[in-house]
């Protein structure tokens, strides 16, 4: 970062100094004021709950215009990426910020297909679980635990720990999410196959059968590719910032992952694929599109906590380009499927189209977002719906760990460790129990 021809003046009508405050900008996007010396000068903090004008981090990985409905990894756009690229090329774009060339992506490839083995031990985890547990509440327990077998790379400051934790991570989520939905079905487990694309391998756990060869569909194949490219990062969202205040503890990659995993199974962020085909099923089942208006009307009364599932967003006030990917990819393969008229497909159209005609959600700038279309697309596929989530945490494992060795590998970064506006009680002495 760079500091802008610009200073920032903050003065107190009460009469205290007023004082100046260095600004900063960026390649693109919002300068920063920077208030590191606040605190020491003023003896003030600022207050930012949610942090809607916070930028807890610099970071050269992902930029999001929210106003223009923009998403770029490493500056590339993610419409050119979804188009061009597959999902390990864009993983070594984000974790070392360069698309490979074709050797460097053969290698690459070749390092992720060596590691999609899981400990043995791992399956024993699994026994511990009740067959109906969520998939996130499994994925959050394996994902911890391989900081159990991985002692070799669990040194966060050490530079080759960290890249090949990275490459660890990448290569087993897909294990792991497809062990958690096979033991959900009393289902072996299928080991990963070295010949097979990331995309057809998860595919391959996931659906094969170990009585019969196993074809992979070569538009499922792609679709599921672009999914996982959609979802690879994006910017200090509440899983990664999770991720990256988890790590900057020195805690080990995994653990921080874990982390990560357990915070992005929330509704109001990854949960929200799975709530939001939930609600399609259930507007669906109690009268379809003809129940869309007064669905619409709860989702606008102020009393009500029923929101629309996919939409809205605390960056994108405009359409989430992902989620015009992920419409595109939708139609691909419910047409390859032979399912252009998926009913659930057609409510999320008719829903969308009557959304962004509302004054409601015009006024406060709610468009589709990324979860909107990626469950269907999913259901289409045979991903049951309390695994979209787990197949989103897949995805975006590489982006976590591209933005904690980010930090990690910034000779500036420290503990994170926000304040408080105290509101509690003022002191008091504790009186015996008998005058309480
Ligand atoms: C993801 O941050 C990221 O980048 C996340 C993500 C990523 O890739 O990491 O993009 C992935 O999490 C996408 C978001 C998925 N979540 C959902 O689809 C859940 C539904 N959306 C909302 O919960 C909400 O829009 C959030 C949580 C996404 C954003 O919330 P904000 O920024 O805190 O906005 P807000 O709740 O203050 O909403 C502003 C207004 C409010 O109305 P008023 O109080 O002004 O009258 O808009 C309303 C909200 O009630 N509103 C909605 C709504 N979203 C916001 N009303 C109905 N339905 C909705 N979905």
């Amino acid at each position: 970062m760079k500091l802008a021809d610009n200073k920032a003046t903050l003065s107190f009508s009460n009469g205290s100094p007023s004082i100046e405050l260095p600004v900063y900008q960026g390649t693109v996007g919002p300068d920063v004021v920077d208030i590191r010396k606040l605190y020491g000068q003023t003896g003030m903090f600022t207050y930012d709950p949610g942090f809607l004008s916070t930028a807890s981090c610099q970071s050269a990985i992902t930029y999001i215009d929210g106003d223009k409905g923009e998403l770029q990894y490493r500056g590339y756009p993610i419409e050119q990426l979804a188009t061009n690229c597959d999902f390990l090329e864009t993983c070594h774009l984000l974790l070392y910020g360069n698309l490979p060339d074709a050797a460097a992506k053969a290698q690459f490839s070749k390092r992720v297909t060596q590691h999609t083995m899981v400990n043995e031990q791992m399956q024993f985890f699994m026994r511990g679980f009740r067959r109906d547990a969520h998939p996130m509440a499994i994925l959050t327990g394996l994902v911890g635990a391989l900081s159990a077998f991985y002692h070799d790379s669990t040194d966060i400051n050490n530079p080759e720990h960290r890249d090949v934790a990275a490459i660890r991570l990448i290569a087993k989520m897909p294990t792991l999410v497809a062990m958690a939905y096979r033991y959900s079905l009393g289902l072996p487990y299928m080991y990963p196959r070295n010949s097979l694309s990331y995309a057809g391998n998860f595919m391959h756990m996931m659906f094969a059968s170990p009585c019969e060869d196993y074809v992979v569909n070569p538009v499922i194949e792609r679709a599921l590719d672009r999914i996982f490219v959609l979802h690879a990062d994006h910017e200090q969202n509440a899983s990664t910032s999770t991720v990256r205040l988890c790590g900057s503890s020195g805690t080990n990659p995994f653990a921080a992952i874990a982390a990560g995993v357990a915070c992005l199974w929330g509704p109001a962020h990854g949960g929200a694929n799975e709530a939001c085909l939930n609600m399609l099923d259930e507007i669906q089942r109690t009268g379809g599109v003809a129940k869309v208006g007064q669905f619409m009307e709860q989702v606008k009364d102020k009393n009500s906590t029923v929101k629309l599932m996919g939409f809205g967003h605390r960056v994108y006030k405009n359409y989430d380009p992902r989620a015009k990917l992920m419409q595109e990819t939708c139609k691909e393969v419910l047409a390859a499927l032979g399912l252009e008229n998926d009913p659930l497909f057609k409510l999320a159209m008719a829903l969308e189209k009557i959304a962004l005609e509302d004054d409601y959600f015009v006024q406060r700038k709610l468009y589709p977002n990324v979860d909107f279309y990626s469950g269907i697309v999913q259901r289409a596929i045979g991903v049951p719906v309390n695994m979209f989530t787990g197949v989103f945490a897949l995805a975006r494992t590489v982006g976590w760990i591209a933005q904690l060795n980010e930090m990690i590998g910034d000779p500036e970064y420290k503990i994170g460790r926000p304040r408080q506006l105290f509101t509690g009680a003022a002191r008091r002495d504790v009186l015996p129990i008998a005058k309480r």
